[in-house]
């Protein structure tokens, strides 16, 4: 079964009446892909509307131009969003074609509420409520031997993605591979467990896992823990045999809202953070909020200053959600656009909302500033700077981010060397509104230097 949508099709199956055609276009915009409707491309061919064509040509001519029509999309590059109609898995041949080139979500619903979006649209197969709910019965078999299954458009996403919310005992790995930690606070039985936090992210750690390992290409990593761990694990998964796949339990806010997700996977070295890694998107997270309920408040806050850059990137107030509805959007969030742009060369660059400066007083503390510390002052800054003083006051009630005590020029060298700085030019997230982020290199130095001051004690 495929995992996840990175590399094929997405394609949408489910009943009439699902919502397919609906929901389809909007997911297609997530992932930056076309949409095309299986149906749609039988009626161009044909000159005739699928009513038509039953009506003249009979079901079984039907489905024979469906066959051919999904082959065709499912051999198209690039890959797109694809809705199939509601019959279409019963051809064996479609089966095979899904199979080979396409992630298929399953969009649920129930008898009821697909008849009442149906009942006098005219469909030919959804003239009689009661062969309707018969034929319900009879196809949902072939809808349950989905590789996903979802109720809603972030449900797609993250379904697109890989990601799943189930209990962390849920996880199937060849080895485990956790937090220490975590291990003993949750009782997990791992496999190898790695330093805390970021001491687990180092050539040393990578290098005891690659030799400890006794598995061949076939294994599957499981990690549990921070960003570190499946920072870590991802990384040694990305090379050991050249790659095997993985599995991310992610057990930190910032590990479920963001670190997890994505495929960005990396150690640090003495000279710098990050600087050794790989695209190796995981083969499944697995969100299990549980696990926050062990996490400290400082660990927290971390998690929370991401949860406030996305919402201000999607112009939702999220903060004001509870912990799982926070952690299901901004994952759904960073999925959407990672499966976009997975190798990070264009669209992705939004999520670095307010962490230009961020990074610069990180830098300047000689990390000794936490990441959510950091980011809460850099979205104060990033909002400043787009204008928007409600969200700057947002910003400043919901993470309260004290100014530091750090060397001004410092922190201005770092800013100046950061590696979104292009020809000079200090290239920076800004907010045109809340939910419309740009990338722009035209605000002036003497007000990027000015906002950055402001964040210092
Ligand atoms: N790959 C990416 O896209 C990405 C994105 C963001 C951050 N990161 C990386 O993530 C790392 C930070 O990860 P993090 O903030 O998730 O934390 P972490 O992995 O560094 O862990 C922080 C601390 O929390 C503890 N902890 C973890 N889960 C716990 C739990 N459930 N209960 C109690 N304690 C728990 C750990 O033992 C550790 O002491 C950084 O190295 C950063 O570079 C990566
Ligand atoms: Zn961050």
């Amino acid at each position: 079964m495929a995992a996840h949508a990175l590399d094929r099709h997405l394609v949408l199956v489910g009943f009439m009446g699902a919502g397919k055609s609906t929901l389809g276009p909007l997911v297609a915009e997530r992932l930056g892909r076309s949409f095309v409707s299986v149906d749609e491309v039988v009626e161009k061919r044909a000159g005739e509307s699928v009513a038509e064509i039953f009506e003249r040509h009979g079901e079984a001519e039907f489905r024979q131009r469906e066959e051919e029509a999904a082959a065709d999309v499912l051999a198209r590059k690039p890959l797109g969003v694809v809705e199939l109609g509601g019959g279409a898995l019963g051809s064996g041949r479609t089966r095979a074609a899904l199979a080979a080139n396409a992630f298929t979500v399953h969009l649920e619903t129930s008898p009821d509420e697909a008849w009442e979006r149906v009942a006098g649209s005219g469909r030919p197969l959804a003239r009689d409520s009661d062969a309707f709910r018969v034929l319900f019965e009879e196809r949902r078999p072939l809808y349950e031997s989905a590789d996903a299954s979802a109720t809603d458009l972030d449900g797609v996403v993250l379904a697109a993605g890989g990601v799943r919310f189930a209990s962390h005992r849920e996880l199937d790995a060849t080895a485990v591979i956790a937090d220490i930690h975590v291990a003993e606070v949750h009782g997990i039985d791992a496999a190898r467990t790695v330093p805390r936090g970021e001491a687990a992210k180092t050539l040393a750690e990578a290098e005891r896992l690659w030799r400890g390992l006794r598995v061949d290409r076939t294994a599957t990593l499981g990690a549990i823990g921070g960003g570190s761990t499946t920072d870590l694990v991802g990384f040694v998964a990305a090379t050991y045999l050249r790659g095997i796949d993985w599995v991310a339990v992610p057990s930190t806010l910032v590990g479920q809202v963001d670190a997890a997700i994505g495929g960005k996977v990396g150690i640090d070295l003495p000279e710098g953070k990050n600087l050794v890694g790989a695209f190796h998107w995981p083969k499944r997270t697995v969100i299990d909020t549980t696990l926050l309920e062990t996490l400290p408040e400082e660990e927290r806050r971390n998690g929370l200053a991401e949860v406030v850059k996305t919402g201000l990137l999607l112009g939702e107030p999220l903060w004001e959600l509870g912990t799982y509805a926070q952690v299901r959007t901004c994952a759904a969030y960073k999925a959407g656009i990672c499966l976009r742009d997975p190798f990070d060369r264009g669209d992705r660059a939004q999520l670095n909302l307010g962490h230009t400066f961020a990074h610069a007083l990180e830098a300047a503390s000689g990390y000794t500033l936490s990441h959510g510390r950091a980011v809460a002052l850099g979205l104060l800054a990033a909002c400043r700077l787009s204008d928007l003083d409600d969200e700057a006051r947002v910003v400043e009630s919901v993470l309260a981010p004290a100014p530091v005590a750090v060397d001004r020029d410092a922190a201005w060298a770092a800013l100046q060397r950061d590696k979104k700085a292009v020809e000079g030019k200090i290239h920076l997230v800004v907010l045109e509104m809340p939910g419309r982020p740009a990338l722009t290199s035209e605000v002036e130095p003497a007000r990027i230097r000015e906002a950055l001051d402001a964040l210092i004690a």
